[in-house]
């Protein structure tokens, strides 16, 4: 009978029958009669054992050689093991080496940030990138998922654009053809274009900006999900938005218990965040409140990092502030209707210092007050024809709004930093590896 090739993952299938595993070396320990070896293979990780006195002299000797990160085939029965995590272990009695490993950098002692950062293409390897993006990728598959079920079509917005709506100065300029072309910032103007077509739909793709300032919440290259609905109010959209944050953490509660576990994220606080509906606190609020427990704000100016944190926490849970001051805002966001200084927006903050996750709005329909606003804001009307466009042949109320990928990432596997959220990031100090 021919020995099975199997994934870790499926060594529950196979207790008390032998099985051969592709693998890395994470790290071995031993004596001289037993060597433990800590393998993984993506998609899981666990023990085998070498016992000296049940294999050939051989087989012992290239256990006890073997360096870390070292790839092969082991072979062996598969026990249960209830001392571990993962509740199985491999009696190895085979070693096939395939690639051979030496100095491997990244010893298992305490590495600085940056060193761990220059090796990002090995570190993918290791334990807690392992388990955050695991829950990464199980984010976009219930993206997916929700956008699906409620009737969404995906639709690809261009990456190379002619447009800059979330402003002028955090723009990555690169000629094309000996024009200017500029980096996506978001696919939201043709989100809206779609909308019109498909009627709900959603963007979700890479967009850049040049963020000049340092902190752990911005990257210059982030994924951004952005849905976008024709015939839909700022209220039905935040009922959406809601849906969609707890929907996610469900998701990751549901299919990720080990990779939460591994990165030490309290089960029951994030399924706190799953009770619906979220508090909506209008901007005048949120300032009051804020000016009521100490904080130097005035009405009219932007959140800082601290002023987020302090809004959600008092909330214990993601909190919509709606209502934005109109300077401090994009174009095409919906005048109020009886006031003339703010629009209708929101911004979802997130609990425990996790920031704003999403930014959405109302869309104003209107051409004339459109066409004013570009021009006041600078931008250059030409880029902008296609879009009022929009506006021009059967106009409709339409919502939407922006999902950050990595900051829904940082929040729900509690990482202090956005930089770990993504394989590769780039950051103003940072576009290697
Ligand atoms: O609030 P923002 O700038 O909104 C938009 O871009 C709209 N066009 C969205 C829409 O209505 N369709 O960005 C949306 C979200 C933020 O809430 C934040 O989560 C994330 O994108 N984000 C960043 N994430 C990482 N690094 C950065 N530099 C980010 N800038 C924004
Ligand atoms: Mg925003």
């Amino acid at each position: 009978q021919e020995i099975p090739t199997i994934q870790i993952t499926d060594v529950k299938h196979y207790v008390n029958q032998t099985v051969r595993i592709g693998v890395w070396l994470r790290q071995k320990r031993g004596s001289g009669k037993i060597a433990f070896l800590q393998l993984r293979d993506g998609t899981a990780f666990f023990q085998g054992v070498v016992v000296k006195s049940d294999v050939s002299e051989e087989t012992f000797e290239i256990a006890k050689s073997l360096k870390q990160e070292t790839s092969m085939y082991v072979t062996g029965e598969i026990h249960e093991d209830t001392r571990s995590d993962f509740g199985y272990e491999m009696a190895i009695s085979g070693i096939e080496i395939v690639g051979e490993s030496h100095d491997y950098p990244i010893t298992p002692k305490e590495h600085g940030v940056d060193f761990l950062m220059d090796h990002r293409h090995l570190y993918l390897r290791h334990l807690k990138p392992f388990a955050t993006l695991k829950i990464r990728n199980e984010l976009i598959r219930a993206t997916y998922e929700f956008f699906n079920k409620e009737g969404f079509t995906k639709l690809d917005s261009p990456i190379l654009t002619g447009s800059a709506p979330e402003g002028t100065t955090e723009l990555f300029e690169t000629d094309y053809f000996g024009e200017s072309a500029y980096l996506s910032q978001t696919g939201q103007l043709y989100a809206e274009a779609g909308a019109m077509a498909f009627g709900k739909v959603f963007t979700f793709g890479p967009t850049f900006r040049a963020e000049k300032s340092k902190t752990r919440r911005h990257l210059t290259e982030f994924w951004m999900i952005e849905p976008e609905m024709a015939f839909t109010t700022q209220e039905e959209s935040l009922e959406v938005q809601e849906r969609y944050i707890s929907y996610l953490i469900e998701s990751v509660l549901k299919n990720n218990e080990q990779e939460l576990d591994i990165l030490g994220r309290d089960k029951e606080v994030l399924r706190s965040y799953t009770q619906l509906p979220y508090p909506r606190l209008s901007y005048d609020d949120a300032i009051q409140l804020l000016q009521d427990n100490g904080f130097d704000v005035e009405w009219g100016v932007d959140f800082g990092s601290p002023e987020e944190t302090f809004l959600a926490e008092h909330f214990s849970k993601p909190v919509f502030i709606v209502n934005f001051p109109k300077e401090i805002k994009a174009f095409y966001m919906k005048r109020h209707p009886t006031r003339d200084d703010v629009v209708i927006s929101a911004d979802l903050l997130a609990p425990e210092g996790y920031g704003e996750i999403i930014g959405g709005s109302e869309r104003d329909t209107d051409y004339e007050y459109l066409k004013t606003r570009i021009e006041e804001q600078g931008l250059d009307l030409a880029e902008y024809q296609w879009y009022l466009d929009l506006r021009q042949y059967g106009t409709v109320p339409h919502s939407g709004f922006g999902l950050g990928l990595e900051r829904m990432i940082t929040f729900v596997t509690g990482e202090e930093h956005i930089r770990e959220a993504i394989p590769f990031p780039r950051m103003i100090s940072r576009i290697r590896p």
